[in-house]
């Protein structure tokens, strides 16, 4: 066991700080004292190497047009290397200001109003804007829930192809399923996708937050003929939680496609990165591995410790540890509570804030999406209040 270094225990004061997840219950809704676990950032501050690098930078003061020096790319070259066993070159590279501007950005790029997109449902909710906001149409492949694991339709997806389809947007780690693809998976996916000519965005934003037992494999690595036709989109945002700093990668070996996605960058006007965001970058790739590995060992014990209090003291609620992701799906069909009286369970009497599972597809009727990247102190008293208005809810039953 490597020296434990790092603090994840110390419970961060957010509030005040302009962050989304820690003002929207009282400001936006209106309910104050609200323990928030609802959209996917961290209740760590980053690693003290990244911040370290970004106040440097602070520091200096004059922060004038940046560019983007060799390094930036060596440090995501060096990391998809060792993290993540792929070769990737420089010429393949380019940047964004996040992975959903990117996916928009990639929507708009290579196909046009009126093509039909795949998205695998339940799934990360702006997946499904990003094609109809462009006028392009959604084909769900809903992914099947049996015997406690999701997995890909296949069938299903063969069914839904026709000559108008271009495109499928894998989201890999899946979020919020938590699943985290198995080659064979990734293989018969872009099998189909070789077959019927697909472009394959494939958003791996969590790639870098997967649990023992589990490898993530960038689809892209798995052939050249399947990096051909593949965009990935990933950012150390989730991992080291800068996503403040909006900056995302864009890797797209198929120099023609690259090409076409640079210039929509130019035409958008967005060629010009967050100076913090390339720094934040920098630091936590090169300097971040050993921050991670131990971050994923205090979110496996806090996925271990919620699964057991909620089969101890909350049965009616089943918690399904993912694979990889700090978010885990609540099935909380048993409390018999129609979705929109459900989430103002929580909200006002737990006093506890979820994303509610229909906002990630119908399948998910019944269910939140809980966010467990917080100290353990903050976990336990989450998990004490849902017990205590579980309670409550079933004295009054
Ligand atoms: C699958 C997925 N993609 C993208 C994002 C957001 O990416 P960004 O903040 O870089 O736009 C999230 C955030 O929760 C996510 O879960």
């Amino acid at each position: 066991m490597p020296e434990k270094k790092y603090d994840f225990d110390t419970v961060l004061d957010r509030r005040n700080t302009c962050s989304l997840k820690w003002e929207f219950c009282e400001q936006v809704l209106g309910v104050p004292d609200v323990i928030p676990m609802w959209v996917a950032d961290m209740d760590f501050p980053a690693p003290p190497e990244v911040v370290e690098a970004v106040i440097r930078r602070a520091r200096h003061g004059a922060y004038g047009y940046p560019f983007i020096p060799r390094s930036f790319w060596s440090a995501i070259i060096n990391w998809m290397k060792t993290r993540h066993n792929w070769d990737i070159k420089r010429e393949w590279l380019s940047s964004c200001h996040g992975v959903v501007p990117a996916l928009n950005l990639c929507v708009q790029t290579f196909t046009a109003p009126g093509d039909k997109i795949i998205v695998q449902s339940p799934v990360y909710y702006p997946f499904f804007s990003a094609v109809e906001n462009n006028g392009r149409r959604v084909v769900g492949n809903p992914l099947r829930f049996e015997n406690g694991t999701w997995s890909m339709d296949f069938d299903d997806l063969k069914k839904k192809i026709d000559r108008r389809t271009r495109m499928i947007i894998l989201c890999s780690p899946h979020n919020p399923v938590g699943r985290v693809w198995r080659k064979e998976e990734l293989e018969a996916l872009a099998e189909i996708c070789l077959k019927h000519d697909l472009l394959i965005v494939s958003d791996e934003i969590h790639a870098e937050h997967v649990y023992r037992g589990h490898k993530h494999i960038p689809i892209a690595s798995i052939s050249s003929e399947i990096a051909a036709r593949t965009l990935t989109l990933t950012a150390p945002s989730k991992a080291f939680n800068i996503a403040g700093l909006t900056t995302s990668v864009v890797i797209i070996p198929n120099q023609r496609l690259l090409n076409l996605y640079r210039t929509q960058l130019e035409n958008l006007g967005l060629t010009v990165n967050n100076i913090f965001g390339l720094v934040a970058l920098e630091a936590a790739y090169t300097h971040g591995a050993g921050w991670l590995d131990q971050l994923m060992a205090y979110l496996e014990d806090n996925m271990d410790f919620a699964r057991k209090y909620f089969s101890d003291h909350i049965p009616r609620i089943k918690f399904l540890k993912p694979e990889g992701t700090y978010l885990a799906l609540l099935n909380c069909r048993a409390l018999g509570l129609p979705q929109k009286e459900l989430n103002e369970f929580f909200l006002k009497k737990a006093r506890v804030y979820f994303d509610e599972g229909p906002v990630f597809g119908p399948e998910l009727e019944g269910y939140e999406r809980m966010n467990l990247a917080c100290p353990r102190a903050t976990l336990a008293e989450a998990l004490s209040r849902i017990e205590k208005a579980v309670r409550e809810l079933e004295d009054r039953s």
